[in-house]
């Protein structure tokens, strides 16, 4: 083949899949390719025809911006078309763009001084943003229509769906706005919003994205606009269209005029002057741009002023007068080398991607998460798939793709090991078990576990780095490269084993000295009287963080306590779902977990055991206790009546016959009731839930209930106002679990009152009387000294 046959051959392959990915990109929101990969193909086929300019037709992609409008919507022509930019990628490209912008305004630029450098150009300076370009047209203020860019010259019709993105005006306010006035400007999801929109779909089992692009561009072209008014996007302008009016002469002028007419307009809006001070511009928003609350894919300079603007023209369809300097891209493509399966603190084995190293947004990345054994599917990847790896803010690289046409034929399925990789012990699948109206539905998880507990290496290792933690057991000196060490020499087999280490061990270990190892030994001293809230922390139980190990340390105030607490009786629990209780009871029910406890108690002197915290004993009714045992068609209310009529009763209402439940209920709760309890298995487990209260001194007719020993007991409280972040139910609750009584209005005895926005007479009367007030804020880190969160 010649060399020009061979050109053509490539040149029509690369058209045709330039074709493609842009229908995938414009149409179906559905790139199959990151923008990085694209841009390649895009530049290969533009030098292939720069050398061979007989080959050009005008049916190239390189000869067409943008894309086709999607049938379903109608069509806009834009009276002023909707253009790409040009692109920087490196320093000098952005200085030649200087370069000719000053060329080009040669005539109107003071002359060079004596180095021949010339007046620098004021360049106004915008991130850019990832989303997509979206074109508002206001007349006499009002909303009437909204576009897509489309292929530059006609976009879609997207009015219905603009007026659902909350921060677009629907009218313009303030005066002194063109009465035509076409606003332009990108429609964006934050990263927030996008990983809140991902988690969702995830859980209604709909589409999730690979990335907030995507993710705004599929949400914005909705066929049903109920559903963008679901989506959390954002819009910000940069720009106008068609104008009939007087607007500054001056891009950020336009842009601060538009701001004053309610348009959200960037925060990093800036002036420079000339290259360097752009420069500078790009190096600063670069070094912030993981912590921007949006995705940037580079920055726009454009020339401030608008008369130079029109001077400087177009080339193509790119202004001369504006560039994108464009930032490392944040999604490039690799190969997935391989999948390892990596053990963590709790068993789980996760499977992590091993990919062919690439440069992701500046960093090289070898390694990804793949999450769990849902997500490989979700993924539907196999080995030596390419894949798309993005890596986005401080986020851990992530595989969000497969190139599926670039599978090849010998791409090997994702298994996971039936044996642990590091211990050998049996992997099993986690079941997961939703409990709810009483029933529990059991249904295969997506987490793997290896089975062999401490046994297993990887999960000893992991146990003891967080058991020696500064927040757990707050050993000193003892780095994870020293317990790896430990654990593969086998001199601790236990975290119990660490206080059994001599000096002579530790001497021995790799970065020990005479000094460092009594230094550890020492640490290790010390901490043999852990507060039990630490101790619990340490002991790494599944879900329970430092605050949930506080919790269940402060109300039941003993070790042996909380290792028998049945769930329902940790759900009295401030903060403590029933998904966390189970999870408390199954660890100290597992014998293995119970032996590593017993020998911890050996060696250790926990302190903070004693009394059961009063706010715990006192927070229980038999309502609440019918309520927790899930019964059918019995809610709060229902479990009240019958507490009530039963003389806060278990017992009475056990001996309950039909006729009895159908006094106090409708004919549907008695019948669950009746047979509920008709079941053995429930009257038992109701049955132990009371003697255990009991047994802890907190049934609510035990002496022992310490009522008067509540932080607020005897005090009155007001709300009033709203309260944003608690609910005024919530509040309520958590001041009468501290022991206040809630009053409606303000009188001389009233303690305290907590005074939203809108608060009226009963502050005004607050303040008259000189109460205490508080804001929410106060309020809630009053209830924070009293150990109760938010949540
Ligand atoms: S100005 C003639 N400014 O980038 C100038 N564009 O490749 C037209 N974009 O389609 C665009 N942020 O979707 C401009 N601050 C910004 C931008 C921005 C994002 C997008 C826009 C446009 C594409 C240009």
């Amino acid at each position: 083949m010649t060399d020009a046959q061979t050109a053509a051959t490539r040149i029509a392959q690369l058209r045709s899949d330039l074709d493609q990915h842009n229908y995938r990109y414009h149409v179906l929101d559905e790139p199959s390719i990151p923008d990085a990969e694209y841009d390649r193909l895009f530049h290969e086929l533009k030098a292939l025809e720069a050398e061979h300019p007989e080959l050009v037709t005008p049916d190239s992609p390189t000869q067409r911006v943008g894309s086709l409008a999607l049938s379903a919507f109608g069509e806009v022509k834009h009276e002023v078309p909707m253009l790409s930019l040009g692109n920087a990628f490196a320093e000098d490209d952005l200085r030649d763009f200087d370069r000719r912008v000053r060329e080009g305004l040669a005539d109107e630029l003071p002359a060079g001084d004596l180095f021949g450098g010339g007046a620098s150009v004021e360049y106004s300076c915008e991130p850019k943003l990832d989303g997509l370009a979206v074109s508002l047209l206001y007349r006499d203020g009002q909303l009437v229509r909204g576009a897509t860019r489309g292929d530059g010259s006609t976009g879609e019709d997207i009015s219905v769906n603009v007026r659902t993105v909350r921060n677009i005006p629907l009218k313009l306010q303030g005066t002194g706005w063109p009465a035509v006035l076409e606003v332009r400007g990108e429609v964006f999801m934050s990263r927030a919003g996008f990983e809140r929109l991902n988690a969702s779909q995830l859980e209604q089992g709909g589409k999730t994205f690979a990335n907030p692009r995507n993710a705004a561009a599929g949400s914005l072209r909705q066929l049903d606009s109920s559903i963008t008014a679901k989506r959390p996007l954002e819009f910000c302008c940069y720009g106008i269209g068609q104008v009939q009016g007087e607007l500054p002469d001056t891009h950020v002028g336009i842009l601060n005029a538009l701001k004053a007419w309610g348009m959200p307009i960037s925060r990093e809006l800036k002036l420079a002057k000339g290259a360097d001070e752009c420069l500078d511009y790009y190096r600063d928003i670069g070094e912030r741009r993981d912590a921007l609350p949006y995705e940037i894919d580079g920055v726009v300079f454009k020339v401030n002023n608008l008369a130079w603007q029109r001077e400087l023209g177009f080339r193509a369809r790119e202004p001369r007068w504006a560039i994108a300097h464009k930032f490392p891209a944040s999604e490039e493509l690799t190969e997935l080398l391989a999948v390892e399966f990596q053990v963590g603190r709790t068993g789980a084995v996760t499977p992590v991607a091993r990919l062919r190293p690439v440069k992701v947004a500046g960093v090289m990345v070898a390694n990804a998460t793949l999450h769990n054994m849902d997500e490989v599917a979700r993924l539907g990847v196999m080995v030596g798939d390419t894949v798309i790896i993005r890596r986005a803010g401080d986020v851990i690289p992530q595989v969000v793709q497969v190139v599926l046409d670039r599978r090849p034929a010998d791409a090997k399925p994702v298994e996971v090991p039936q044996n642990c990789p590091v211990c050998g012990s049996h992997v099993e699948r986690t079941q997961l078990i939703k409990r709810s109206k009483g029933r529990e539905t059991v249904s295969e998880g997506a987490v793997y576990r290896c089975v062999g507990r401490l046994a297993c290496g990887a999960q000893l290792k992991q146990a003891i780095i967080h058991f020696v933690s500064r927040r757990a057991m707050d050993i000193e000196g003892l780095g994870d490269k020293s317990v790896e060490q430990l654990v593969d020499e086998g001199l601790i087999h236990s975290p119990a084993d660490l206080y059994k280490l001599t000096f002579e061990q530790i001497v021995e270990l790799e970065g020990f000295a005479e000094l460092s190892s009594k230094n550890l030994l020492a640490a290790i001293e010390n901490s043999r009287k852990p507060e039990l809230a630490r101790f619990i922390f340490a002991l790494g139980i599944p879900d329970v963080g430092e605050e949930t190990a506080k919790v269940l340390a402060r109300s039941l105030a003993s070790l042996q306590r909380i290792k028998q607490a049945l769930p329902e009786v940790l759900t009295y629990l401030p903060d403590v779902g029933l998904e966390v209780a189970y999870e408390i009871h199954e660890f100290f029910s597992d014998s293995h977990n119970q032996t590593v406890i017993d020998q911890l108690e050996q060696v250790l002197d926990i302190q903070g055991q004693g009394e059961l915290g009063a706010e715990y004993a006192a927070s229980t009714t038999l309502a609440g206790l019918i309520d927790k045992l899930h019964i059918a068609s019995v809610g709060p209310t229902g479990a009240k009546t019958l507490a009530a009529k039963f003389d806060e009763s278990l017992e009475k209402l056990l001996a309950a016959d039909w006729l009895d439940l159908r006094q106090t209920l409708s004919e549907k709760p008695a019948n669950a009731v009746r047979d509920f309890f008709a079941v053995a298995e429930n009257r038992d487990r109701a049955l132990k839930i009371e003697a255990q209260l009991r047994d802890f001194g907190m049934h609510w007719q035990s002496e022992k209930r310490v009522v008067e020993g509540l932080p607020l007991a005897g005090q009155t409280w007001v709300l009033t106002g709203s309260l944003e972040i608690m609910s005024r139910d919530i509040a309520k609750e958590k001041l009468e679990s501290l022991g206040a009584k809630v009053a409606g209005s303000v009188s001389a005895k009233t303690t305290c009152v907590v005074a939203g926005p809108g608060a009226g007479s009963k502050l005004a009367k607050a303040n008259e009387l000189g109460v205490k007030v508080l804001d929410e804020a106060e309020f809630l880190k009053a209830l924070e000294g009293f150990g109760i969160g938010v949540a």
